[in-house]
């Protein structure tokens, strides 16, 4: 038996429900994980509260680290002993061990704790993938001017300064001035603090009126129109997450008038879907960390007993960088 958080409905924090479950054996393709830590996100609320709608029972999370115990068929990637980390469907992730398949679980390197581990896969593949494959025509170069919202939270605090690292100039919005400078510190170029301020003359004044190559948005519905309004011509609007609500649905026939601009949703789901391409694009985010380019900001920590004022403290926009449930 286990520990597991689930929820029966869809609803507020009051529905996480920890309980005990068995965890079988892993059949073909499938490991056996005892977790050491998992990490908090905000995807964990949108299948919480029913924004993405999913089957009932449903075992929260989507991310963690801990050691290989058992190993089934056809799994040469893993052995019983190592140490590992994911970011993966399906959701299950909140619970002391679970059966689950091995494709996305990632080998962690030695240098990295368990807590780094939990709390930076689902994040940081995230801003891997937005800021190496999620580009513009032509690509982006050092000096280049992105936005990039809710730059003090998770995936944000790791995309400050991964982008520093990689020369470019990102435009830091969040909401209040001490997230801003958090951002700052963090290596954003430019900070606005979007409840005080105007973002799109802010952006504009900071570029010169030429409007940034790439717009990361999180945000949804609260930032969408502006954000438009801040591209370059042919600029890229990279929407990720709707924390503040889903955009209103948008006519293709807006995209010319506003510089024959390109409109894109992502998800890391689509990126991970190969074993060779999660390990890729997890290489290339163990190197940002190791070699220190990239710190993983753990700013809050709650028992696995405490999930729900885990989630009441995210939603509420109390939060910033990652946050790490311990068990
Ligand atoms: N598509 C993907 O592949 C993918 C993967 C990972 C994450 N995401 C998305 O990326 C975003 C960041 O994820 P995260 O886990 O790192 O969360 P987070 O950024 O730590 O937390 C969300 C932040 O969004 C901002 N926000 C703006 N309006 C909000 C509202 N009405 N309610 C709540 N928060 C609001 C808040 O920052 P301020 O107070 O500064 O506004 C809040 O701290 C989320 O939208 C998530 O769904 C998408």
């Amino acid at each position: 038996m286990t520990k597991a958080v689930i929820i029966e409905q869809h609803g507020g924090p009051e529905e996480l429900k920890l309980v005990d479950v068995t965890v079988g054996q892993p059949g073909p393709g499938e490991i056996r994980i005892r977790h050491k830590a998992i990490g908090l996100n905000f995807i964990d609320v949108y299948q919480r509260s029913g924004v993405y709608q999913l089957p009932m029972p449903l075992h929260l999370g989507m991310e963690a680290s801990g050691i290989i115990e058992a190993v089934g068929e056809d799994v040469t990637h893993l052995k019983v002993g190592d140490r590992a980390a994911y970011a993966s469907q399906p959701p299950g992730s909140y619970c002391e061990e679970r059966v689950m398949p091995a494709k996305c679980v990632c080998k962690l390197p030695d240098a990295i704790s368990f807590e780094t581990g939990a709390a930076m896969m689902l994040k940081g593949l995230t801003a891997q993938y937005l800021l190496k494959r999620t580009l513009p025509q032509g690509g982006l170069k050092a000096g280049d001017f992105i936005l990039f919202h809710a730059a003090a939270g998770g995936v944000g605090l790791i995309a400050c300064q991964w982008a520093k690292a990689l020369g470019y100039q990102l435009i830091g919005t969040a909401g209040s001035d001490a997230k801003c400078a958090l951002a700052k510190a963090n290596g954003a170029a430019h900070v606005i603090n979007y409840n005080t301020e105007d973002f799109l003359a802010r952006v504009k004044e900071i570029t010169g009126g030429k409007g940034v190559k790439v717009v990361y948005d999180s945000v949804g519905k609260d930032t969408w129109d502006k954000s438009l309004d801040c591209l370059a011509p042919f600029g890229l609007m990279a929407s990720f997450g709707n924390a503040s609500g889903a955009p209103a649905p948008i006519a293709p026939g807006i995209l010319g008038p506003k510089g024959s601009i390109y409109l894109t949703r992502q998800t890391l789901f689509s990126h991970i879907v190969t074993r060779e391409s999660t390990q890729e694009m997890a290489d290339d985010l163990f190197d940002a960390v190791t070699s220190g380019k990239v710190k993983i900001h753990i700013d809050q920590t709650y028992p696995l007993a405490d999930i729900a004022q885990a989630h009441r403290d995210l939603e509420a926009r109390k939060t910033t960088g990652c946050t790490l449930i311990t068990l």
